[in-house]
C-alpha cells in the first residue's frame, strides 16, 4: 500500500516536472501591466478584446485597464498629461497618429522609438507607408496603430428618415432643405454633444467649405486661417449650428447618438466609432437599423484619424509593454478589436469577412478615397493647437463671430508653429 502510493507520487511529480518548464517557456512575464486610455464603459469592449488576447498570452501578468472617460479623449488626455509631467508614465498609453503623438510627445522626448520591434514584427510591410510616416520621424518610429477611424460620417435611421418625408444629404444645401421639413414635424436636424463634438463637426463642414487641397494647404502652413477660405467656413459652420439640439454641451457624444437612434433627430455628424456604438452596444444592425453617408459635401475624401498605443520612457513593467504593443500590431489583436470599434484595421492584411457592412465600405472608401487628417483627432496639428481651437470654438458657440474666430485662428497657428 505504502508502496503503491509512493510510486503515484513519484509519477504525479515526474509528471508535473515535465509540465513546469514548457509553462515557464510558454511565458515567463510576470507583474503589472498599466494600459491607459479613453475606452470605458461604452467604448471598452474592443479594447478588452484585445486584453483577453493579451490574458491568454501572458498569464502571469496582472493587467490593469487604466481608463478616464470622456470622448475624444478630453479628461485622458489632461490625466496622462499630469502623469508623464510628474514622472509616472502608464506602460502604454492611447495616442492619435500624427502632430499629437509627433508634435507633442515625441517632442518632449518623452517615447521610445520602437523601429526595432516594427522591423522584427515585419511592420514595415504590413502598414500602410503614409501611416508610418505619421508615426514616425527622421529619429524613429513612436508607436503602434491599432486602427483606421473615419470622421466625415453622417449617421442617420432609415426608416426614420422615410417617416419624414426627407433623405440622407449629399451637400450642406440638401441638409437645409430638409431641415426646414424636419423642424416643421419637430424632430431635430442634426444632434450635437459637449463641445468637442463641435469641433469634431467644424471639420467635417470646413472639409466641404473648402475642400480638400485648401484642408491640407491649411495645415502645411501655405493656407492662412485668416483667409477667406477658413472665414467661409465658420459661415456655413455658423449656419449648421441653427439646426442643433440646446442641450448639447451637457451631453455625451453616445447621448447624442441616441438621440438618431431614438428618432428624436434625424442626422448626427460623428466619427465611426458610432458604427462601433449602433452595432456592438446598440446591437443594430448597419443598413437597416442605422444608415451612413459622407458628411455632406465630402464624398470622395476620407477624413481619417488613428488610435496609437506608444511606449514611453521610463515605463515601469516595460517587458510587459512590449509584449502589449505586439499584440495591439498583430493581425489576429486587429481583427479582434476593430470589428466591434467600428473602426478598420490599420494593416493591409486584414481579413474584411470579420467586418460588418459598414465597415467594409470604409475599406472601400480607406483606399480608393482622398485621405486628408483630423484636426479634432490629432493628426492635423499638436496638441497646443488643439487646446487652443477648444477655446476658439468655445468662443464662437458664445458669440458666432466668423471673423473674429479666423482671426484668433490665425494667432494661434502662430503660436503652435503652424
Ligand atoms: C477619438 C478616438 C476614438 C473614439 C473617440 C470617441 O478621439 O480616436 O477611438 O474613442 O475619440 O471617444
Amino acid at each position: 500500500m505504502k508502496k503503491a502510493f509512493a510510486k503515484m507520487l513519484i509519477v504525479v511529480a515526474a509528471a508535473l516536472l515535465i509540465g513546469a518548464p514548457q509553462a515557464a517557456q510558454a511565458d515567463d512575464l510576470k507583474g503589472d501591466l498599466e494600459i491607459f486610455s479613453w475606452w470605458a464603459g461604452d467604448e471598452g469592449p474592443a479594447l478588452e478584446a484585445l486584453i483577453d488576447i493579451y490574458k491568454k498570452q501572458h498569464p502571469g501578468v496582472n493587467v490593469i485597464n487604466a481608463t478616464v472617460t470622456g470622448g475624444s479623449g478630453v479628461n485622458a488626455q489632461a490625466v496622462l498629461k499630469t502623469r508623464m509631467l510628474g514622472g509616472e508614465p502608464p506602460d502604454s498609453f492611447q495616442v492619435h497618429a500624427g502632430q499629437e503623438l509627433i508634435g507633442t510627445w515625441v517632442k518632449a522626448d518623452r517615447m521610445e522609438d520602437l523601429t526595432p520591434l516594427f522591423k522584427e514584427q515585419g511592420w514595415m510591410e504590413v502598414f500602410p507607408e503614409g501611416l508610418i510616416k505619421l508615426i514616425g520621424t527622421d529619429k524613429g518610429i513612436w508607436s503602434v496603430p491599432v486602427n483606421i477611424h473615419r470622421s466625415n460620417v453622417m449617421w442617420y435611421v432609415p426608416a426614420n428618415l422615410q417617416k419624414w418625408g426627407v433623405a440622407a444629404p449629399k451637400t450642406w444645401d440638401d441638409f437645409f432643405a430638409a431641415a426646414d421639413k424636419l423642424k416643421a414635424q419637430g424632430v431635430v436636424p442634426l444632434a450635437l454633444a459637449q463641445n468637442w463634438t463641435a469641433n469634431h463637426l467644424w471639420e467635417s463642414v470646413a472639409l466641404a467649405a473648402m475642400g480638400a487641397d485648401n484642408w491640407d494647404a491649411l495645415w502645411a502652413g501655405k493656407l492662412s486661417f485668416d483667409s477667406p477660405e477658413v472665414v467661409k467656413a465658420w459661415e456655413l459652420f455658423g449656419k449648421v449650428l441653427q439646426y442643433t439640439n440646446s442641450d448639447a454641451p451637457s451631453l455625451s457624444w453616445q447621448q447624442a447618438t441616441d438621440m438618431v437612434v431614438d428618432g428624436r433627430a434625424a442626422f448626427n455628424v460623428m466619427g465611426d466609432w458610432a458604427a462601433g456604438y449602433m452595432s456592438t452596444t446598440k446591437k443594430l444592425a448597419p443598413g437597416t437599423g442605422y444608415g451612413w453617408i459622407a458628411s455632406p459635401d465630402t464624398t470622395g475624401t476620407f477624413m481619417f484619424l488613428a488610435d496609437s498605443f506608444g511606449l514611453p520612457k521610463g515605463a515601469p513593467h516595460r517587458d510587459n509593454a512590449v509584449a502589449w504593443l505586439k499584440v495591439l500590431g498583430s493581425k489576429e489583436g486587429s481583427d479582434a478589436f476593430n470589428p466591434l470599434k467600428g473602426s478598420i484595421s490599420a494593416r493591409k492584411d486584414s481579413d474584411l469577412s470579420k467586418y460588418n457592412a459598414y465597415s467594409q465600405s470604409a475599406a472601400k472608401d480607406w483606399t480608393g478615397d482622398r485621405v486628408v487628417g483630423s484636426l479634432a483627432h490629432g493628426v492635423a496639428a499638436n496638441d497646443t493647437f488643439k487646446n487652443g481651437f477648444a477655446s476658439i470654438m468655445e468662443m464662437f458657440l458664445k458669440t458666432k463671430n466668423p471673423q473674429a474666430a479666423s482671426k484668433a485662428c490665425a494667432q494661434l497657428a502662430k503660436k503652435a508653429g503652424i
